[in-house]
């Protein structure tokens, strides 16, 4: 076989077939085929595509590219992920409810980049909090509480990380089948036998469209059928930050407080919450959709799920204690920013209050940066709402007063203030079952 070959195949057209896939998948991971080619046929598929069999074969072999997790020996194993946004804590919300419902969470989530948070870092501005466990301590932990959190292995789909690092640099991003199959790669490399898959739109999302929002989802919930696992999908905005707290201790804060049984009124990140657990139950337990919903929402109401939260947060070696006496830290300089305008709060450059609270430090610029994770911003309006110029709108966090100016000039720029009460976007958009 040839890597020419396969080039042109695709270049005018063509399905490869699941051998010339294999090929170039394992030739490219082992250093055989070169960058140059591999970056061609990247481009290729940009622009012609992939049939849904092309997807399922590539998404597998990147899979196998590395080591799996074998969740086999534990009940009812469930994940969730989402394609990535500003506020967004539900896993730390999310795994705790599933686990207290007899599901189990044995999860590997990522670091923030860009614009977007990771729930590795929220977690580790925990006091003592562990990401890293051995194989045993995962497995066991998951056995005897029902959830364990750990940063990826380096090992997971070392494909994907070749082929995204390729992408990145080759303006080859930006392809469905190959977003797809790179999440669901390390989706299916986690092992857990129902995925819910919370995928974003907006402003603040990878996606900008609910279209090709939807498309992504039914894209990535086939691909996970087709090798074998139960798959459903909501498609969610980001046309807005999900909650008002933006950086790591600000979300762990945002999420206890959750927990505990507040709504931060005007945000939806409670109802996304309870849609995803309540997915989780159908998929894995087979529930109907109004039963599952009501056992999400009781075991929220019920104050199980923070009690599951805080036995996690023990077990994973974190300080209790920080936790229950509310001891989360903001940096050291704050600054209130008000509304330059009067008007309604119509529209938020999601991606650029992302960029603002990264600007603070909560964020990273480039891989390997380490944020500052008492840096960020708490948002004091809501989506929709009413202001009132000079009206205070947000506090900004960090520990560097230099930082200050920078992320105000970006925040600002994201607001959309009109003079009318604007129509906002549905925060749940829909579904894929
Ligand atoms: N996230 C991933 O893991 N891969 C992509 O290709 C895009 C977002």
């Amino acid at each position: 076989m040839r890597m020419i070959e396969l080039i042109e195949k695709k270049k005018n057209g063509v399905e490869l077939s699941d051998g010339e896939i294999a090929y170039f998948v394992e030739g490219y991971t082992k250093g055989e085929i070169p960058d140059y080619q591999a970056a061609a046929l990247c481009m290729a598929i940009r622009f012609r595509g992939m049939s849904g069999r092309e997807r399922a074969v590539l998404t597998d072999r990147m899979m196998r590219s590395g080591s799996t997790v074998d969740l086999s020996s534990l009940p009812h194993t469930v994940d969730k992920h989402s394609t990535g946004g500003v506020g967004d804590l539900t896993s730390l919300v999310v795994a705790p409810l599933a686990a207290s419902c007899g599901l189990t969470m044995a999860k590997m989530s990522g670091r923030g980049l860009g614009h977007t948070g990771g729930t590795v870092d929220k977690l580790e501005s925990i006091p003592g909090f562990r990401t890293a466990l051995s194989e045993e301590e995962f497995l066991s932990q998951a056995k005897r509480i029902g959830m364990v959190l750990v940063g990826q292995t380096a090992n997971l789909a070392p494909a994907d990380k070749k082929l995204y690092a390729l992408r990145d640099v080759t303006g080859t991003v930006d392809s469905l089948p190959l977003i797809a199959s790179s999440i669901m790669s390390k989706k299916l490399a986690a092992g857990a036998e129902s995925i819910v898959l919370d995928v974003k739109y907006g402003s603040g999302a990878f996606m900008k469209t609910e279209e090709d929002a939807r498309a992504l989802a039914e894209a990535m919930v086939d691909i996970g059928r087709a090798n074998g696992r139960k798959m459903a999908a909501l498609v969610t905005s980001m046309e807005f930050p999900l909650a008002p707290q933006i950086g790591n201790t600000l979300e762990v804060e945002e999420a206890v407080k959750i927990l505990r049984g507040e709504d931060p009124a005007g945000w939806g990140v409670r109802e996304v919450i309870l849609r995803l657990t309540a997915s989780l139950l159908s998929l894995s337990l087979g529930m109907d959709g109004d039963g599952a919903a009501k056992k999400a929402e009781d075991t929220l109401v019920s104050g199980a799920g923070y009690k599951k939260f805080l036995e996690w947060i023990a077990a994973q070696g974190g300080d209790v204690s920080y936790i229950e006496e509310n001891r989360f830290e903001r940096a050291g300089v704050k600054k209130v920013i008000v509304s330059p305008a009067s008007g309604w709060l119509a529209r938020m450059d999601t991606e650029a209050v992302g960029t603002a609270a990264c600007l603070l430090g909560a964020g990273r610029m480039k891989l390997g940066d380490q944020p500052d994770l008492t840096a960020g911003i708490v948002l004091t309006c809501t989506p929709g709402g009413k202001l009132e110029k000079d009206q205070p709108i947000a506090e900004f966090y960090t520990s560097d007063e230099k930082k200050l100016a920078d992320a105000e000039a970006v925040f600002l720029g994201s607001l959309g203030i009109s003079d009318e009460k604007p129509i906002l976007p549905k925060l749940i958009a829909g579904s894929v079952r």
